[in-house]
C-alpha cells in the first residue's frame, strides 16, 4: 500500500474536478494492498473512486478514500471467433476499447471514448449510441468487504439493467470490483450502426470495427465536452422510463416529445425536457449546463459541489412541476 496522504483533495482524480478533500486518500496497485487498504476500522467509512468520472462530492469526506490502480489487461481463452480478456478494474476504459481496436477484437467499439474505469464500467452498466456493457462482458470479480475474499460474479449475477447493476443495490457499499471479463469478437465483426446519429456518420465510410469507433468518437466529440477541458460527468440524470399510459398522457400535451421504446416502458430523453424548459447553457458562477447537451452538467472552473448540486435541484423541480416527471441523478452524488 502506497503512503496514507491526509486531507487530501480529490479534485485532480475525479472529473467534475470539484475541490473536495478526503480525511484519508490512498492509491492501491495490487490486490494485496487493496486488501490492506480496506482494512480501516475507525469507523468503516471507505469510498471507493475509480475514473472520478460518475461522481459527485457534495462536501468533504471524513473517512478513507481508496484510489483504484489495478492494472492488467490479459486473454485467458480463445474460440474461432472469440476472444475472452480479462481487465483489471483500474484500466482505463477508452485505453482498453483502444487496445481490442489493435487486436482487431470486437464488441466494445460504440463504448469509444467514455471516460472512466474498467471496474467502473458494470456498476452503472455503461451504455452509448446502441450498445450496453451487459451484451459484452461475461463476468467480474468482486472483493468483499468484510471477507476481503473474493467472488465471482456471473453477468446475469449482475444484474444489470439501464444504468443500474447489483452493485448499485444489494452489494452497494459491500466490496470493489476489482476485475472485469469480457467476450470479444474476431472477424468478421457483427456491428451494431442502427443508432441515427451513428448511421449518419457511417454514410458513404467503410464499415469496420474502426470506423464505428472512430464515428462514436466524432459524435462524442462535437457535443459532450472534453473533461480534460471543462468538468463534467457526462449525463448528469439518467433517461426516465414511463409507462405507456403516462407517456400517451404527456404526449398530447406535448406532441413533439421524442421516445425510445424500452424493455419496461417508454423512454423520454432527460436533454429534451431540461431543453424545453430553457436550461441549456445557463450559468450560474462557475456551475452550468453544457450549450450543445442539456443532459451534461458542467463545472466551468471552480464551482463547488454544492453548487452544482443546487442547479441540479432546480432542474429536478422545473421538469416536475412541467412534466410531473421526477428526474433521478444518473452520476452518485456524495
Ligand atoms: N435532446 C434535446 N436537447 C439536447 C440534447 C438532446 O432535446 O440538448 C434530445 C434530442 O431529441 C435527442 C435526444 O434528446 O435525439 C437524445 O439525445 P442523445 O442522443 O444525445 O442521447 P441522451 O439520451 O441525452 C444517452 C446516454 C449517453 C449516451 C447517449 C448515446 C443516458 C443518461 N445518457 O444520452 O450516455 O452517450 O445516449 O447513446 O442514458 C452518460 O451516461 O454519461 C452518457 C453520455
Amino acid at each position: 500500500m502506497k503512503a496514507i496522504q491526509y486531507d487530501h483533495s480529490i479534485r485532480p482524480y475525479t472529473t467534475f474536478k470539484v475541490d473536495a478533500r478526503s480525511a484519508q486518500y490512498v492509491s492501491v496497485d495490487s490486490l494485496s494492498s487493496l486488501k490492506e487498504a480496506l482494512q480501516y476500522r475507525p469507523n468503516g467509512a471507505i469510498r471507493i473512486l475509480g475514473g472520478g468520472s460518475n461522481m459527485l462530492w457534495r462536501k468533504n469526506y471524513p473517512g478513507r478514500t481508496i484510489h483504484i490502480n489495478l492494472k492488467g489487461i490479459e486473454k485467458v481463452a480463445e474460440t474461432d471467433t472469440q476472444v475472452s480478456v480479462k481487465v483489471q478494474a483500474g484500466e482505463n476504459w477508452h485505453e482498453f476499447v483502444l487496445w481490442a481496436l489493435k487486436n482487431d477484437l470486437g464488441g466494445i467499439e460504440n463504448l469509444a471514448l467514455i471516460p472512466g474505469s474498467v471496474g467502473a464500467a458494470p456498476i452503472q452498466n455503461i451504455g452509448a449510441y446502441g450498445v450496453e456493457l451487459k451484451e459484452v462482458m461475461e463476468e467480474c470479480t468482486f472483493l468483499q468487504k468484510d471477507t476481503l475474499t473474493e467472488r465471482v460474479l456471473s453477468v446475469a449475477d449482475c444484474q444489470l439493467n439501464y444504468r443500474d447493476s447489483i452493485f448499485k443495490n444489494e452489494l452497494k457499499g459491500k466490496g470493489v470490483v476489482t476485475s472485469v471479463q469480457f467476450r470479444l469478437a474476431k472477424s468478421p465483426h457483427p456491428l451494431h450502426t442502427s443508432y441515427g446519429a451513428l448511421e449518419n456518420q457511417l454514410q458513404g465510410r467503410p464499415r469496420t470495427i474502426q470506423s464505428v469507433a472512430e464515428a462514436v468518437i466524432r459524435i462524442r466529440q462535437n457535443k459532450l465536452p472534453d473533461p480534460k477541458q471543462i468538468g463534467n460527468c457526462g449525463s448528469f440524470f439518467k433517461n426516465p422510463i414511463l409507462s405507456l399510459s403516462r407517456f400517451e398522457a404527456l404526449q398530447k400535451k406535448h406532441p413533439q416529445l421524442p421516445s425510445y421504446p424500452s424493455k419496461t416502458g417508454v423512454k423520454v430523453p432527460a436533454a429534451w425536457l431540461i431543453d424545453q424548459l430553457g436550461f441549456k447553457g445557463v450559468r450560474r458562477g462557475d456551475a452550468g449546463v453544457h450549450p450543445k447537451q442539456a443532459l451534461v452538467l458542467v463545472n466551468h472552473g471552480n464551482a463547488t459541489g454544492a453548487e452544482i448540486w443546487a442547479l441540479a435541484e432546480d432542474i429536478q423541480k422545473a421538469v416536475h412541476a412541467q412534466f410531473g416527471i421526477a428526474l433521478e441523478p444518473e452520476v452518485t452524488c456524495y
